[in-house]
């Protein structure tokens, strides 16, 4: 008996181990587990992947440079890519590597299966090719100089039999889908260019090599390994189960979102759904293409040596300022630039100031004005309350943006709510209060404080998990943040009365020089 879909899919690209992660391809990770934990906030079950790529001819040749077996060498690199995961928080539920036999096996089910239906046909091809990209590109899209017009540098012409995949036979499906679906291919722009793209004229693409074996071998011909990308593309559904488990797959599949880079619509939004429609597999909800993070206006890349490791920025400025600054300062389906500088600025201004000492400031006039316990809200809600509840309203609401993966307007919306709580703290000024006895009031106003910081919590739980539960924990909160429920998780006068504060250590502590 199959199930029925149930489970919230979302993927990121499966990075290639020819070299180890830099704050580009962490981007990415970082944006999908902030969807993937912003779907667990809401109640959804979830099922989150990612991984690594290990076939094809750039990850042997680089194996080759270090003197080792490809597989030895992919063995050797993956950790450090699980590393990064694990220093950035990545929450995925699993990992697939495409040299484990469960994705294998699978592609070479799925392959025949395309081969038994007429699909796939032995050629001849000559063409361009960049190893980097591992694709062949035609005439038009080289830079002067037949440079490849990603990496610049120069392509190898090939001459090679291919087995190839019908795809042009798919182009007014896939045109169908563009017009009938515009929201299988995100954003906008990019739905465009992939329109254009089939519009004007699919070619058959080449989907096996002779050349080299570090591949899936393909069943039907011993010479043959299946090119990276038809075999990468796959794991979207060998990860679920397809072919191996009807049941499991049944309630994942389709997937919801792959989120990829701008790099890789063609193969996500051509031969992805094409390779799907031919073997009668249902299509992905969404395909959504994010920007370059670009280092001085230069896409960050491990093969342009412009790399920089997550790792020396999460010593500086923590996990939760990394995470939470490249979703803030970048639209995510646009390019945009990482400066120090800005990043510095962001955990000063955003983080440090706005949010670190707000709650700093609301602790200290709890445990000092209230004896460390959150004071019961006697005095009755005026129009200081009422101007912080609609900022609150325009948080709780402008979370949701992250559904449409704008965790720029997303965060914008939740800082209103951080800069209404300090514009209400000054307006109400608490210390004054104090002083004038007012007792009632002073208790309305700090428990509105503290309530607003739980739901600060909440919503900021995503972006910056360690920092919401530092918070949590420090507001005297039961239970986890990660496991409370939105909406009504968001909804003010939930914080029990007589709970006990900790001010403890700053959230955002000043920066080393
Ligand atoms: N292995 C393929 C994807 C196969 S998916 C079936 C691949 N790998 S990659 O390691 O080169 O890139 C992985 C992801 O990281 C891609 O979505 C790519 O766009 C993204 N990024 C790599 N560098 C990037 C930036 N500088 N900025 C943002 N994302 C970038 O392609």
């Amino acid at each position: 008996m199959s199930g029925e879909k149930d489970t919230f899919f979302l993927t990121t690209a499966i990075y290639y181990v020819n070299d180890l992660p830099h704050i580009g391809s962490a981007y990415e990770m970082v944006a999908a587990d902030v969807l993937a934990r912003w779907r667990r906030l809401n109640g959804d079950r979830v099922h989150f992947l990612t991984g690594t790529d290990e076939h094809g001819e750039k990850i042997a040749r680089s194996a080759e440079q270090r003197g080792r077996t490809p597989s030895e060498h992919v063995d050797d690199i993956v950790p450090r890519w699980t590393d990064v995961m694990a220093l950035l928080r990545i929450s995925y539920d699993d990992f697939i590597r495409t040299t484990q036999p469960r994705h294998t096996a699978r592609v070479q089910e799925f392959m025949q299966r395309l081969y038994d239906r007429g699909d796939i046909y032995l050629d001849t091809y000559r063409g361009a090719y960049c190893v980097s990209c591992e694709a062949y590109y035609g005439p038009g899209d080289l830079l002067d100089g037949d440079l490849c017009p990603v990496h610049r540098r120069p392509v190898e012409q090939r001459e090679q039999d291919n087995y190839f995949f019908r795809l042009s036979k798919y182009a007014p499906d896939l045109l169908r889908l563009y017009d009938e679906h515009p929201e299988f291919m995100q954003p906008e722009v990019r739905r465009n260019e992939v329109r254009s793209f089939v519009e004007a004229g699919l070619q058959d693409v080449s989907i096996s090599r002779s050349s080299f074996t570090w591949g899936v071998p393909v069943p039907w011909d011993d010479d043959h390994v299946f090119y990276v990308w038809f075999d990468a593309l796959l794991n979207y559904v060998t990860a679920v189960g397809w072919g191996a488990d009807d049941e499991a797959f049944a309630r994942r599949w389709p997937a919801d979102v792959h989120i990829v880079g701008k790099d890789i619509i063609r193969p996500h939004a051509v031969y992805w759904p094409a390779m799907l429609m031919a073997a009668g597999v249902a299509l992905p909800q969404q395909v959504y293409a994010h920007g370059f993070v670009l280092v001085s206006g230069e896409k960050m890349g491990k093969t342009n040596a412009t790399g920089i490791a997550p790792a020396q920025l999460v010593d500086h400025f923590g996990v939760d300022c990394y995470r939470y600054y490249f979703l803030r300062e970048l639209s995510f389906g646009q390019d945009g630039s990482f400066s120090w500088e800005s990043m510095e600025q962001r955990y000063t201004t955003d983080l440090a100031n706005d949010l670190g000492n707000l709650a700093n400031r609301v602790l200290t006039m709890v445990t000092s004005y209230c004896g460390g316990t959150v004071p019961d809200p006697a005095g009755p809600p005026g129009e200081a309350e009422d101007a912080l509840a609609a900022d609150w309203r325009i948080a709780v609401e402008g979370m949701a943006a992250i559904d449409r993966l704008d965790f720029k307007k997303a965060l914008e919306d939740l800082w209103v709510l951080v800069g209404g709580v300090n514009r209400y703290v000054e307006a109400r000024a608490p210390w004054r209060l104090h002083k004038q006895g007012a007792g009632n009031d002073l208790g309305r106003c700090l428990y509105t404080c503290v309530d607003a910081l739980r739901t600060i919590a909440v919503l900021v739980s995503p972006v910056m998990p360690d920092a919401a539960a530092a918070l949590w924990s420090k507001l005297g909160l039961d239970g986890a943040v990660a496991d409370q429920c939105l909406p009504a998780a968001a909804a003010a006068g939930l914080t029990p009365v007589g709970a006990t504060v900790e001010r403890g250590a700053l959230l955002f502590p000043k920066l080393d020089e």
